[in-house]
């Protein structure tokens, strides 16, 4: 029996975490796959409860959980209060050690006309962002007085060496090409990533790697997204360039992640928001919590053919025209969830 620690956090959280749960069920009893589920409070919904965003019996459970599912956090409530909900976030990644944040990019062939990018653009676009999680200007100190601000960005280079690794044998199962983004031309710690990237490309002699700079790889992924196969950045350029990648498919919604450690439990996540600004309606884009569901079964319990079945599930259904609002339709989470399952 794996136990399953589920946080829905805020916003479309719960409303998304609900459809994920409901197509891991049906998927778990079509493939006879033992589960208990644990829910706990995150995010604002632990500040609310426990005055924390990552309470003590939360994280306790995450620790000895065979795999996390986190739906999305933050309310525009907490903006000013002295205790944010993304606090929570950066903390559980920090307690559990997750350093490395698997974020595929592929266009679903039933999406390929709705992308805003021309046909010829997307085609073979097929990338994943590996996004260092766990230092960088996020975990350094931050300092805000009245007239001056200052963020720490610093990286080790064991922290460099760990995630390269992990980019590197990833790309070695794909098409063995690494794309290290950086900003060594005016940063120090793009300069260590630079030659900690070439110091472990000599490990992998069979995989290509190149350089970019992190203003110029922004223009690439939209003038030529389709040369990227695998991208390794440090934490706020993989932020920002993978909320960027998301236009590619068309929307954040169909976006899901997984974060890693050298061991202990994974946490999978969609790389979007709370969306406060459709949260309660009914109509956020479930996708990217079944996909992140889909990413569990294959990375943290071997189940391929379960991860396959949501992904053909998925694609069949948008391939049907089932579209939720994000995407140009009608469908609501519901309805879009029950397509799915159906589909199964
Ligand atoms: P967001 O990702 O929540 O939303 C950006 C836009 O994308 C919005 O228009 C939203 O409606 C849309 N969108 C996102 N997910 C969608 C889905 N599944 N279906 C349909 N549309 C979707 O970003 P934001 O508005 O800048 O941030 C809102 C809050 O979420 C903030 O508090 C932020 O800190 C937090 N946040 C949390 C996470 C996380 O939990 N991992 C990630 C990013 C932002
Ligand atoms: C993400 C989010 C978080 C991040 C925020 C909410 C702290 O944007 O998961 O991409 O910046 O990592
Ligand atoms: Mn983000």
């Amino acid at each position: 029996m794996k136990k399953i620690v589920t946080l829905a956090g805020d916003g479309i959280g719960p409303e998304i975490m609900t459809a994920g749960l409901e197509v891991f069920d049906a998927v778990a009893q079509k493939i006879n796959f033992d589960y208990e589920i644990e829910a706990k409070a995150f995010g604002g919904a632990g500040i609310d409860t426990s005055g924390h965003p990552l309470p003590d019996d939360t994280l306790a459970a995450a620790k000895t959980a065979d795999a996390i599912l986190l739906a999305a956090i933050g309310s525009p409530q907490y903006d000013k209060a002295p205790v944010r909900p993304e606090q929570g976030l950066l903390a559980i990644r920090k307690e559990l050690n997750l350093f490395a944040n698997i974020r595929p990019v592929r266009i679903f062939d039933a999406l390929r006309h709705l992308s805003p990018l021309k046909a010829e653009r997307i085609a073979g676009v097929d990338f994943v962002v590996v996004r260092e999680l766990t230092g960088g200007i996020y975990f350094g100190q931050h300092t805000l007085t009245e007239n001056s601000a200052c963020d720490i960005n610093e990286y080790s280079a064991s922290e460099i060496r760990r995630i390269m690794r992990k980019a590197f044998a990833i790309a070695r199962g794909r098409n063995k090409k690494v794309t290290s983004i950086d900003k060594q031309n005016v940063l120090a710690t793009s300069k260590l990533w630079r030659q900690i990237a070439e110091e472990v490309a000599k490990e992998y002699s069979d995989v290509t790697l190149e350089h970019q700079l992190v203003d110029s790889a922004a223009m690439v992924m939209i003038t030529n997204p389709a040369c990227f196969d695998v991208v390794v950045t440090e934490n706020l350029f993989g932020d920002i360039l993978s909320d960027e990648s998301s236009v590619l498919p068309g929307t954040l919604g169909v976006m899901p992640s997984a974060s890693h450690s050298e061991s202990g439990p994974s946490l999978y996540e969609p790389i979007h928001g709370s969306a406060p600004d459709i949260a309660g309606k009914g109509i956020a884009n479930p996708i990217s919590m079944i996909l992140s569901v889909a990413m569990m079964l294959r990375d943290s319990f071997g189940e391929t053919a379960g991860a396959e079945m949501i992904e053909h599930a998925v694609n069949k259904t948008l391939t049907q025209g089932i579209l939720t609002r994000d995407l140009g339709g009608l469908a609501n989470t519901k309805q879009m969830t029950a397509a799915i399952i159906a589909n199964l």
